[in-house]
């Protein structure tokens, strides 16, 4: 079969790899892919956002099945256009994707179908939002209703703080959003929860916890993901039938009645506080760096799993999982998430083992003159796979001494709250 995969970062990479592993894979693109990519995949360099031109590569290249990395193209309908043309995708629609497009969809949603998730107001005029901000408790978390590339939320240690950033955003801060969501701050550990989703059933897709701010510790400035291990520290027969049950069913449910099933992978941000799941978001894809993670412990085909989902059939296949823990450590340019240097050359790469528990997925990278150069905030996902994640870590660790990158830097602790217990 031919496949296609649309997305530059590490997640695209690692999906691309577990193709690449497949028997019945005879040719594999990514749009646009990096260097990573290109190593096991024809690159294709046109913008994600023009639809037109995708279909007629997918044309042109005799696609099958075509899977959509990121959020943003999801979000404007790749879905409905190519599946309108009788192309084969993975991922859900324009309606099911405002799951991740609009908190305030997804909000109203959960409140609607009683699924748990922190108390809120939805507001579109700085006035009513003023009133709501002074009678919460502190801390106040505000967000911008549409995607913002991860920088639309901000949790208010006062009130000042809270008015400021909902003036901003009512102002016209993110283009996406003209509407902000106040919500209460919800205590507890997150866990990110993945399901594949066809129109029939859906299947459990692994669990993860990442970390997100840029410093040791879990301090500083919020990231993309500075790392992930799986599985997540503290998911538990109980909790998952919890989450199960109070979340992804009502969601799935709601969906279907809505007139528009959901279809593809799903991701749920949650907080567990008392044992008890909480919905903070849903995410429409796979997460990067999670994605790294969950592809190295995947035992089973993902063409096979990919087919199965397009064709919605998956009730019929069994998803196998290997039991080792797995880690991704992620290698950062040098004023990540801040402004970071580019077009570094990042050398011996090559000389760091590739296998069954040891891979470099690329994220921000490009080739050039038979060179690997960065070019994004998240360069390289250093991935590595053992009987315990203290060991995972230790490989990854060593891995990334070898990469001698002077113009780099990651964070030791990946892990750390699942490794120190
Ligand atoms: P989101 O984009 O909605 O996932 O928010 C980004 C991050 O902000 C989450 O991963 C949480 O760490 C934090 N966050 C969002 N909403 C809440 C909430 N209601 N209570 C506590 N933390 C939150
Ligand atoms: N790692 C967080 C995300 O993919 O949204």
């Amino acid at each position: 079969m031919n496949l296609a995969v649309i997305g530059s970062g590490g997640r695209e990479h690692a999906i691309c790899h577990k193709l690449s592993l497949s028997k019945k894979i005879e040719k594999l693109i990514c749009i646009p892919g990096n260097a990573g990519t290109k190593e096991i995949a024809e690159n294709i360099k046109i913008d994600i956002g023009n639809f037109e031109e995708i279909y007629s590569i997918i044309k042109k290249k005799n696609i099958d099945i075509v899977i959509v990395g990121p959020e943003q193209p999801l979000t404007d309908g790749i879905a409905d256009y190519l599946k309108e043309r009788s192309v084969r995708v993975l991922g859900p629609g324009k309606f099911a994707s405002q799951l991740e497009g609009s908190k305030a969809f997804m909000k109203n949603l959960c409140k609607a179908n009683n699924i748990p998730t922190a108390n809120y107001g939805i507001f579109d005029n700085l006035e009513d939002a003023k009133d709501f901000i002074k009678k919460s408790t502190i801390p106040i978390v505000v967000k911008a209703d549409g995607l913002a590339a991860g920088k639309g939320v901000t949790v208010c240690e006062s009130i000042d703080e809270a008015l400021k950033q909902t003036k901003e955003i009512l102002e016209g801060k993110f283009k996406s959003s003209k509407k902000v969501v106040l919500e209460e701050f919800l205590e507890g550990e997150e866990l990110s929860y993945f399901v594949l989703v066809d129109k029939n059933s859906y299947h459990f897709f692994g669990s993860a916890q990442d970390h997100k701010r840029v410093g040791e510790g879990d301090t500083g400035p919020n990231t993309g993901g500075m790392g992930a291990y799986s599985p997540a520290r503290l998911l538990t027969n109980d909790l998952e039938k919890k989450i199960k049950k109070k979340i992804i069913e009502p969601t799935l449910k709601a969906m279907k009645n809505l007139g528009y099933p959901y279809e593809g992978f799903l991701y749920a941000g949650l907080m567990i506080n008392n044992k008890e799941p909480y919905l903070i978001e849903y995410n429409i894809r796979m997460g990067d760096p999670e994605c790294q993670v969950l592809m190295m412990k995947l035992k089973t085909d993902l063409l096979q799993i990919v087919d199965c989902a397009t064709k919605n059939n998956l009730k019929n296949l069994k998803i196998k999982w290997d039991k080792k823990k797995c880690i991704t450590i992620v290698l950062c340019a040098n004023g990540y998430p801040g402004k970071y240097i580019k077009d570094k050359e990042i050398k011996n790469l090559s000389t760091i083992i590739s296998d069954e528990n040891n891979q470099i997925f690329h994220a921000g990278t490009y080739e050039k003159d038979n060179k690997i150069l960065s070019i994004g905030g998240r360069v390289l996902n250093i991935t590595c796979s053992a009987e315990s994640l203290n060991k995972a870590r230790t490989q990854s660790l060593n891995n990334l001494k070898k990469i001698n990158w002077t113009d780099g830097f990651f964070r030791k602790d990946i892990g750390w709250r699942a490794i120190k217990k």
